[in-house]
C-alpha cells in the first residue's frame, strides 16, 4: 500500500500493534483510542521514544467519540482486537455508530471476537467465575482471579462440575497453565461483566446496520471450504444460503470459539485478474526455518491435507529470502491460468493463516528501519521492567506487520539488536543469566526440564541452531540487519 490513508483503533489498549502499524507505515495517519488514562499514557510513551510521529492517541470512550465529536476525520480502515464481545451491548451500539460515521466508503473494518458456539460449554466456567469474583472486594483483579481459581480448583478435586465434565476440565486445565503463565489474560478474558460471545450472523447483522457487509475471514482457511472433508457441508456449500450462513455452518465444523473477520462498505468484488495482478506485486518468505514447517497442513477436523507435489521446493525456495510470484511460478513450472495456480495461491494463503509465511512488497527506506529498530528495543525495555515476557511480537520493516518470536528467540535478537555480539559464545552467558533471573522453564525434547547443570550446554546448542536457522530469517524481515 503507497497511498496515504487513514487508520482507527478503538481499544488501543496499549498501543502495541497500532504503534507497530504507524512505524512501517509511514504514509498512513494512526489513530488509537481508549478510555483507560494508563494505557493511553504508555502507548503515547512508546511513539514517543520510537520517533513515530504519524500518530494520535485519544483517551476517550467510544459515547465520547460519538458525543464530543473528538474525531472530525473519516477512515479507510477501523479495526478492534479483543473488545467487542468483551463490552455491554450498549457500547457494541456506539462501536457500530462510530463504524458508521467514521468509515469511508470502499473502507474496510477488521474486528476479532469470541464465538458461538465454540463458547458453549465452557460459557457456565466464566460465569462462575464472575459470581465468585464478586463476592469479594477488588473484584476485577489479578489477586482476585488468583483467590477465584484456587477455590474452584477445589470444587473441582471435590468433584463438584459433573455437567459438561469432559470440556469443563479441559478448559481448567488450560486455566491453570495460564494462572502462572499470562494471569492478566484470565483477568481479561472472564472478568468483564458485558463478556458475550456472539453467533457470527450476530455480528454480521451488527455490521450490516453500519451498511457493512462481509468479505472473509482472516483465518484463511475459512476460504477454502473445498479442503474442509466433511460431505455434509460440502453439499450445504452448494445450496443457495447466503455467504453469512455458509460460515455460520463453518463454525459449527469447526466449532469455532474465536474469529477474526473482514467487513468492507461498499468495497466492490475483487475479479481473479485483478486478485492475480496484485498478488504478482507481491514477494513472499517464510518467517521461520523450513524444519518447522509441517509438511501436512492440519485442517480441523478433517485431519490432515496431503501437500501439494512442488511443496518442499516451494519452501526451499522462500527460505532464501523474499521471492516475487512470478518467479516462484517459474521455479514450480505453473502456469497463471491453470488449477495449479490457485493451488499455489491457496497454500501461499494457509501458510500465512500460519503465520509460517509473510508477503513483502517494496522495500520501505531507512528511516522506517530505524524507527523499526528502536520501537523493538523498546519492547526489551518493556520486557525488562515489567518481566511480563508476554510481548510476543516483533516488528518486521520488510513483511510490515509483527511476526511471533518465543521467548528465547526473542531474547536473542534483542541481545545481538543491543551488539553483545551475534557468535554462540558471545550470547551464552546473557541468555543463561536471563533464564535464571526469569525462572523460566526450559524442556530438552524428550520434554523433561533443564536442570542448573546442564543449562549452560544447553543454551550453547540452542543458541547456535538458532543462529544458524532463524538468524537468517530475522535478515531477511529486516528485524536484524
Ligand atoms: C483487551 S484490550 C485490547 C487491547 C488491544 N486492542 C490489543 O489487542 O492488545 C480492550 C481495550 O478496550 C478498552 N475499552 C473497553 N471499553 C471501552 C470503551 N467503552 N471506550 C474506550 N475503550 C474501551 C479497554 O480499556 C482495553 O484497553
Amino acid at each position: 500500500m503507497q497511498e496515504p490513508f487513514n487508520y482507527l483503533e478503538l481499544g488501543c489498549g496499549n498501543g502495541v500493534s497500532i504503534n507497530f502499524f504507524a512505524s512501517v507505515y509511514p504514509q498512513g495517519n494512526f489513530v488509537g483510542v481508549d478510555f483507560n488514562p494508563s494505557h493511553i499514557s504508555f502507548a503515547r510513551a512508546m511513539a514517543k521514544e520510537a520517533g513515530i510521529a504519524n500518530i494520535q492517541f485519544i483517551e476517550a470512550s467510544f459515547g465520547e467519540i460519538l458525543s464530543d465529536k473528538k474525531i472530525d476525520t473519516e477512515f479507510d480502515f477501523i479495526v478492534l482486537h479483543g473488545v467487542y464481545t468483551w463490552v455491554s451491548r450498549e457500547v457494541r451500539k456506539e462501536i457500530i455508530n462510530i463504524i458508521k460515521k467514521l468509515l469511508k466508503p470502499g473502507g474496510i473494518v477488521y474486528i476479532s471476537y469470541n464465538t458461538l458456539p465454540g463458547w458453549t460449554p465452557v460459557m457456565p466456567l466464566q460465569r462462575l467465575i464472575m459470581e465468585y469474583a464478586a463476592q469479594f472486594p477488588h473484584r476485577k483483579s489479578v489477586k482476585n482471579m488468583v483467590e477465584v481459581l484456587n477455590k474452584i480448583e477445589l470444587l473441582e478435586q471435590r468433584g463438584f462440575f459433573k455437567l459438561n465434565e469432559e470440556a469443563l476440565k479441559a478448559r481448567l486445565g488450560k486455566i491453570k497453565k495460564q494462572k502462572t503463565a499470562n494471569i492478566r489474560y484470565l483477568v481479561h478474558e472472564y472478568m468483564h461483566t458485558g463478556w458475550e460471545p456472539l453467533y457470527f450472523c450476530d455480528v454480521s447483522r451488527d455490521m450490516k446496520e453500519a451498511k457493512l457487509e462481509f468479505i472473509c475471514s482472516c483465518d484463511l482457511a475459512f476460504s477454502f471450504p473445498a479442503l474442509v472433508n466433511v460431505d455434509i457441508l460440502q453439499k450445504l456449500y452448494q445450496e443457495e444460503y447466503s455467504v453469512e450462513f455458509k460460515q455460520l455452518l463453518m463454525d459449527f465444523v469447526f466449532n469455532t470459539a474465536f474469529r477474526k473477520d473482514i467487513f468492507g462498505k461498499g468495497v466492490p468484488k475483487i475479479t481473479f485478474s485483478a486478485a492475480a495482478s496484485a498478488l504478482l506485486k507481491r514477494k513472499f518468505m517464510l518467517t521461520v526455518p523450513a524444519k518447522e514447517i509441517d509438511t501436512e497442513f492440519i485442517i480441523v477436523p478433517a485431519g490432515k491435507l496431503k501437500p501439494e507435489a512442488w511443496f518442499e521446493s516451494l519452501i526451499k525456495f522462500i527460505e532464501q529470502g523474499p521471492k516475487p510470484l512470478n518467479e516462484i511460478m517459474q521455479n514450480l513450472n505453473i502456469n497463471l491460468y491453470s488449477t495449479e495456480f490457485r493451488a499455489l495461491v491457496r497454500t501461499l494463503a494457509l501458510l500465512i493463516s500460519q503465520e509460517k509465511v509473510a508477503t513483502v512488497s517494496e522495500l520501505p527506506d531507512r528511516e522506517v528501519q530505524e524507527r523499526a529498530r528502536r520501537l523493538n528495543m523498546i519492547l526489551k525495555k518493556i520486557d525488562d521492567v515489567f518481566m511480563v515476557a508476554n510481548i510476543l511480537y516483533l516488528v518486521s520493516p520488510f513483511a510490515r506487520t509483527g511476526v511471533e518470536f518465543p521467548v528465547l528467540h526473542r531474547q536473542i535478537a534483542w541481545e545481538i539488536l543491543g551488539g553483545r555480539g551475534a557468535s554462540a559464545e558471545e550470547l551464552v552467558p546473557y541468555i543463561c543469566n536471563f533464564v535464571k533471573q526469569r525462572k523460566i522453564r526450559l524442556e530438552k525434547e524428550d520434554n523433561t526440564p533443564v536442570q542448573e547443570n546442564e543449562l549452560g550446554n544447553f543454551v550453547h546448542e540452542k543458541c547456535r541452531d538458532i543462529l544458524e536457522n532463524n538468524l537468517p530469517i530475522w535478515k531477511n524481515l529486516g528485524i536484524i540487519v
